[in-house]
C-alpha cells in the first residue's frame, strides 16, 4: 500500500481493533490461515455476496469533517416560531460538554447491570421525579421515543385495561381535534391493527358513552389555547373511561398540572428542556400515570432498592412487564428508548431548579402576550383567549405574511389559508419581537417593545394557574453554579462503566466504537437547530444525508427502498410488520394475520407482532440452535391461508449462520407469507451477505448497533426499515407530506443521529465496511477459541466456528459449585468488565459479542478475566473455596467493603478487588454491592425520596 493509499484507509485502521501483526496471531489461535478461510468456514457459500458494495470510497477523518461541514451549510437556520411540539432551546454548555459530547455518558448501554450503572440510574430517577412533579402524577417512566408514540402507548394501555384480547367491549377512543396533527396520525396508525376505533371531534360537544375506553386532549392545545378539561375528565370517568393529556413540561411550571385536573396519564416531549431540535430528534418523551397503572405502564421504570450491604441502590423496576419476559403479552415493545436525552432534560431541570424553570416559562409567556397584544392592536384576531407560548392568528392572506417572514429568515407555522401559528421559546429575545411583528405590519412603522419587569401575565386563565409546588427535592435546588453542576455530572459518570473504561461485549447489542469524528458534527448549529417541519428548501443538507444514507442502506441490505422514520429497532419491527400487513390487505388477504416467530427470537418480535394486529405462532429450535424446519413446514402448512409471514434474525440469536435459511424463506413464500428479518445481527452481514440475498422481504437495521450510533445508556436509537420493491408503497408516510401511516412524530425519526451512520459508512467505504464484518467474526472466534475447553460453547456452525457472537454455557456450574450466571456476571465487574448479555436467548448463559472495534489486548484481558473466574469456580468445585463465601457469591466488591476495618472472608482483599495484574492498572469500582432485585419491586419507589428518608438513613 502506498503512503497515499494508507492515508485513504486511515479510518478503517482506527475503527477496527486488531492490526496485521495481531491478526496473524489470532488466526493461529483459531486454527485458520487467513481471513478468507475463516469467512469461508463460517458464512455459507449459498448466501455470500458476490460483489463489492457500491458505496463511495472511504474518506479520511479530515476529509469527512470538511465534507460534512459543506453539507451542513446547505441547511438554512432560520428563527423558528413553528412550535407544534418542537421548540428551540438553549443546550446549556455544561451539559453539552459533559453529557452530550462525553463518551462517559453516551457510550453506556441500558442499565441491565445496575451495580455499574448507578450514575445514569440516578439521573433517570431525577427525570422521573421531574416529570412526576410537573405533571402532578405519582409515577413516571424513564422516557419513551417521542410524544406521538407516547400518546399511542397511553391509548393502548387504556384499551387493554378495559378490553379483553378476544372480546372488545369498548372499541372507541376519542381524539380531540386540537391535538398535534402528527400525534393524531400516529394514533390512527396504531389504532387500526388492534381494532381501536378513533373518534375525532370537539371535546366540548362530543358525547362520550360506555363504548369509549378513553380520550386524549392536549394542554395547551395545538393552537396554543389553554382549556379547562375538568368537566370533560369527569364525563369520561363517569362513562368508565380514562383520559390522557398531551402536555408541555415548561407550561406546567405555570399551569395546574394534569394530575390535579383528574387526568389518568400525561404524555409529551421533554425536548425543550435543553435538547437540540436536530430536525426531529432524538428527544425524550415522557409518560406519567396514576398509581393504578404502574404494572401496565410501557417502557423502563427506574426504582429504588437496596444492595447486599443494605445501602440504597437503584435498578430498573417491574421488569416482568417488559417484552424480555412477557413477550407477546408485554405492556409494550419498548426496548431502546431515549435515556441520554432524558438525562439531558433532567440535568436542565437540576441546573435551572424550580425557580429558574419558572422564570424561563414566565419570560416566554410575557413575550408571547406582548406579541399577541401587538398583533391584536394591528387588527388581527387570535383564535384563543388564553395561551402560554403559542398564539394562532386569523389571517386573510397568509402568503403576504409568509413572504415577509421568509425575507427576515423567520419561520411561522402556516396551518392553512386562514390560520398562522406563532410559538415562542426560551431563545426568543425582546429584540426579536420587532421583526416578528413586522411580518404582520408594514416595515415603515418600527415598534419598540418595552416590557416592564413587573408586567403581569394576563393570558393565563385564573382558574388554571398553578398553586402546587414542584421540584422541591435537594437535587433540583443545589447545583445552580457551574462548578457544582460539572462535579455532579462527573460524580454520576464515575459510577458508570462505559466504553471509555473497557469493552462491553453485549451479545445482540453490538457495542462498537462510536468514533469522535462521527459524533462531532452533531453539535454544529446547522444540524442542531433545524426544526423538523421547516420548509424543505431550508433543509437541503438533511435531505442530502437522508437520500444518500437511504441509498447506502438499500445497497447494504440488497433491498429497493428505505424509511428512516422508526426511532428504535422495535419500532422498525413494528413499521416493517405494518408494511407486510398493509401489503396483504391491499391484495385482499385480510385474513393473513399469523406471524411465525422462532422460539429464540428477541422479546420485541412477538410484542411488535401483537401491536401490528397479528397472531404469534412459535416455531421450535433444534438442539443445534437451528430453526426446526420440519416444525416450520408443519406450521406454515397448518396456517397456510392465514400466514402473514415469519420473523427471523440472521445470523440467528444463537450466533450461527443457518445454511437452511433459504429453505426457510422459500417455505414461507410458497405459503403466501412475507419474510421479516430482524437486523440486530447485521454486523455479521454487511459486505458478506444481505437480507435481500437470503430471501427476506423487509428488515430493520439498528443504526445504534451496526452503524455506530451510541446507545446513550438506553437510547437514542434508529431502526430504519428497508424493503423489496413490492412493499415500497406500504412504507410509513407523514402528515407533512400529505400522507399518513406514520410510526413516529417526525418524518425522519431522530434525524440528527443519522449523521453518525452516514459518517461511519463514508469513512469506512466498501472495503472498510466489509472488513469491519470480517473482524467482528474474527474477534468473536478468537475469544471462542481461547475460552473453549474451559467453558462449553453452545451452538457452533458446521465447521466449528461462530458468527460475530457466541454463547457460553454457565448452567453446569450451578450443579458443580452452586454458581449461577449472575454470580459470574457480577464477578466480571471486579475484573473491570461489563457482563455480556445474560440469559438471552438461553437462560443460564452469557452471550459474548466483542465487535470489530476491540483490539487483541482488550480481548485477551476479557478472556483472562473469564479464565481466572473459571479457576475460582474450580476452587469451589474442589472444595478449596467455600460454596457460600467466595469471591463470586460476594461480587461485586465495593471500595467500601474492601477497605473496611473488618474483613471476614476466606479469601483475601486483593483477590476480591485486584484479581489480576491488569486490574491494578485500571480499576473500576462499583459504587454499590449486588443489588437486591426483588426488594425494589416489593417496595416500589420510582421518584427521588423526600429528604427525610436520607436523614433517617444517616441517623
Ligand atoms: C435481536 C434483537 N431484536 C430487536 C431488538 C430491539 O431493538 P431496540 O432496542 O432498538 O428496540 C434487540 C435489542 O437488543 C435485539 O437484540
Amino acid at each position: 500500500m502506498t503512503l497515499f493509499e494508507q492515508q485513504a484507509n486511515e479510518f478503517a485502521a482506527r475503527h477496527i481493533g486488531p492490526n496485521e501483526h495481531f491478526t496473524r496471531q489470532m488466526f493461529r489461535t483459531i486454527g485458520v490461515k487467513s481471513m478468507d478461510e475463516l469467512i469461508e468456514k463460517t458464512v455459507p457459500a449459498s448466501i455470500r455476496m458476490q460483489k463489492t458494495l457500491n458505496v463511495p470510497a472511504a474518506l479520511t477523518e479530515n476529509e469527512y469533517l470538511k465534507h460534512i461541514k459543506e453539507v451542513s451549510l446547505k441547511n438554512k437556520v432560520y428563527t423558528n416560531y413553528i412550535g407544534q411540539g418542537y421548540y428551540d432551546t438553549i443546550t446549556l454548555s455544561v451539559i453539552l460538554r459533559n453529557i452530550f459530547e462525553n463518551p462517559g455518558w453516551y457510550t453506556q448501554y441500558t442499565p441491565y447491570q445496575a451495580e455499574i450503572s448507578q450514575g445514569r440510574l440516578e439521573s433517570l430517577l431525577n427525570f422521573q421525579t421531574m416529570v412526576s412533579d410537573l405533571t402532578g402524577l405519582p409515577i413516571a417512566n424513564a422516557s419513551l421515543l417521542d410524544e406521538a408514540t407516547a400518546a399511542a402507548e397511553a391509548m393502548t394501555m387504556f384499551f387493554n385495561t378495559l378490553n379483553k384480547q378476544d372480546h372488545i367491549e369498548r372499541p372507541k377512543f376519542f381524539v380531540d381535534k386540537e391535538i398535534f396533527p402528527q400525534t393524531k396520525d400516529v394514533l390512527l396508525t396504531r389504532a387500526v391493527p388492534v381494532g381501536i376505533e378513533i373518534v375525532e371531534g370537539d371535546y366540548k360537544t362530543t358525547v362520550i358513552n360506555d363504548s369509549f375506553f378513553g380520550a386524549i386532549v392536549q394542554y395547551p392545545n395545538d393552537k396554543g389555547s389553554i382549556e379547562d378539561y375538568r368537566d370533560f375528565v369527569s364525563t369520561v370517568h363517569g362513562a368508565g373511561g380514562f383520559v390522557v393529556m398531551a402536555t408541555d413540561l415548561l407550561a406546567l411550571t405555570l399551569l395546574t398540572p394534569p394530575g390535579e385536573l383528574g387526568a389518568d396519564v400525561a404524555v409529551g416531549s421533554a425536548q425543550r428542556f435543553g435538547v437540540p431540535l436536530g430536525y426531529g430528534g432524538p428527544h425524550a418523551a415522557f409518560f406519567a400515570a396514576k398509581d393504578d397503572f404502574k404494572r401496565s405502564m410501557p417502557g423502563r421504570i427506574i426504582g429504588i432498592s437496596i444492595d447486599a450491604q443494605g445501602n440504597r441502590a437503584l435498578r430498573m423496576a417491574l421488569q416482568t412487564r417488559e417484552q424480555h419476559i412477557k413477550r407477546e403479552k408485554a405492556t409494550s415493545n419498548i426496548c431502546t428508548a431515549q435515556a441520554l436525552l432524558a438525562n439531558m432534560a433532567a440535568m436542565y431541570a437540576v441546573y435551572h431548579g424550580p425557580a429558574g424553570l419558572k422564570n424561563i416559562a414566565k419570560r416566554i409567556a410575557l413575550l408571547t402576550q406582548t406579541v399577541a397584544d401587538a398583533i391584536e392592536e394591528r387588527g388581527f384576531e387570535l383564535s384563543a383567549e388564553n395561551f402560554f407560548d403559542t398564539i394562532t392568528v386569523k389571517v386573510s392572506n397568509p402568503d403576504v405574511i409568509r413572504q415577509k417572514a421568509e425575507k427576515q429568515h423567520i419561520n411561522l407555522r402556516y396551518i392553512n389559508n386562514e390560520l398562522i401559528g406563532i410559538s415562542l421559546d426560551e431563545t426568543t429575545e425582546v429584540a426579536d419581537l420587532f421583526d416578528l411583528i413586522n411580518c404582520f405590519e408594514n416595515d415603515t412603522d418600527p415598534v419598540a417593545f418595552d416590557i416592564p419587569q413587573d408586567a403581569e401575565l394576563n393570558r393565563l386563565p385564573e382558574n388554571l394557574v398553578r398553586t402546587s409546588s414542584y421540584l422541591s427535592h435537594p437535587v433540583f435546588n443545589t447545583c445552580h453554579c457551574e462548578s457544582q453542576m460539572m462535579r455532579y455530572i462527573k460524580q454520576l459518570e464515575y459510577k458508570d462503566l462505559s466504553l471509555n473504561t473497557s469493552m462491553i461485549s453485549l451479545g445482540s447489542c453490538t457495542m462498537k466504537l462510536n468514533a469522535a469524528t462521527e459524533m462531532m458534527p452533531l453539535s454544529w448549529n446547522h444540524w442542531f437547530r433545524m426544526h423538523p417541519f421547516a420548509p424543505a428548501d431550508q433543509a437541503e443538507g438533511y435531505k442530502f444525508i437522508i437520500d444518500e444514507l437511504s441509498k447506502y442502506l438499500c445497497e447494504i441490505t440488497a433491498f429497493d427502498a428505505c424509511s428512516l422514520q422508526p426511532n428504535s429497532g422495535a419500532q422498525g419491527e413494528y413499521a416493517g410488520l405494518l408494511t407486510i400487513r398493509n401489503y396483504h390487505e391491499a391484495n385482499g388477504d385480510h385474513h393473513r394475520k399469523v406471524m411465525l416467530i422462532p422460539i429464540s427470537a428477541h422479546g420485541t418480535n412477538p410484542a411488535s407482532a401483537v401491536m401490528a394486529g397479528m397472531k404469534v405462532v412459535v416455531v421450535k429450535a433444534l438442539d443445534n440452535g437451528y430453526i426446526d424446519v420440519e416444525d416450520l413446514k408443519a406450521k406454515a402448512a397448518q396456517y397456510s391461508n392465514e400466514l402473514a409471514g415469519i420473523m427471523i434474525t440472521y445470523p440467528s440469536t444463537y450466533g450461527v449462520y443457518e445454511e437452511t435459511v433459504k429453505e426457510i424463506t422459500d417455505i414461507i413464500h410458497q405459503h403466501g407469507g412475507q419474510v421479516y428479518m430482524d437486523g440486530a445481527n447485521m454486523n455479521a452481514q454487511v459486505g458478506l451477505t444481505a437480507p435481500g440475498l437470503i430471501g427476506a422481504d423487509v428488515c430493520h437495521l439498528n443504526l445504534h448497533k451496526t452503524f455506530a450510533i451510541p446507545h446513550g445508556g438506553g437510547g437514542p436509537g434508529m431502526g430504519p426499515i428497508c424493503v423489496k420493491a413490492h412493499l415500497t408503497r406500504r412504507l410509513p408516510g407523514h402528515v407533512t407530506d400529505g400522507s399518513s401511516n406514520a410510526v413516529s412524530a417526525a418524518p425522519y425519526g431522530s434525524a440528527s443521529i443519522l449523521l453518525i451512520s452516514y459518517g461511519y459508512i463514508r469513512m469506512l467505504g466498501p472495503d472498510g465496511l466489509k472488513a469491519a464484518t470480517e473482524y467482528a467474526i474474527l474477534n468473536a472466534n478468537y475469544m471462542r477459541a481461547r475460552l473453549q475447553g474451559a467453558y462449553d460453547i453452545l451452538y457452533l456452525g458446521t465447521n466449528g466456528t461462530c458468527a460475530h457472537e457466541f454463547i457460553v454455557d454457565l448452567r453446569p456450574f450451578k450443579k458443580s459449585a452452586e454458581v449461577e450466571a449472575e454470580d459470574i456476571a457480577k464477578r466480571l465487574i471486579d475484573y473491570g468488565f461489563h457482563a455480556p448479555t445474560m440469559s438471552f436467548p438461553v437462560p443460564g448463559t452469557i452471550m459474548i459479542e466483542p465487535t470489530e472495534s476491540e483490539d487483541k489486548a482488550e480481548l485477551d484481558r476479557f478472556c483472562d478475566a473469564l479464565l481466572s473466574i473459571r479457576e475460582e469456580i474450580k476452587e469451589i468445585e474442589e472444595g478449596k473455596s467455600d460454596k457460600k463465601d467466595n469471591p463470586l457469591k460476594n461480587a461485586p466488591h465495593t471500595q467500601h467493603v474492601v477497605t473496611a476495618d473488618e474483613w471476614k472472608h476466606s479469601y483475601s482483599r486483593q483477590t476480591a478487588a485486584f484479581p489480576l495484574y491488569y486490574v491494578t492498572q485500571n480499576k473500576f469500582w462499583p459504587s454499590v454491592a449486588r443489588v437486591n432485585n426483588t426488594h425494589g419491586d416489593r417496595n416500589l419507589i420510582c421518584t427521588c425520596e423526600p429528604v427525610e428518608a436520607y436523614m433517617e438513613a444517616e441517623a
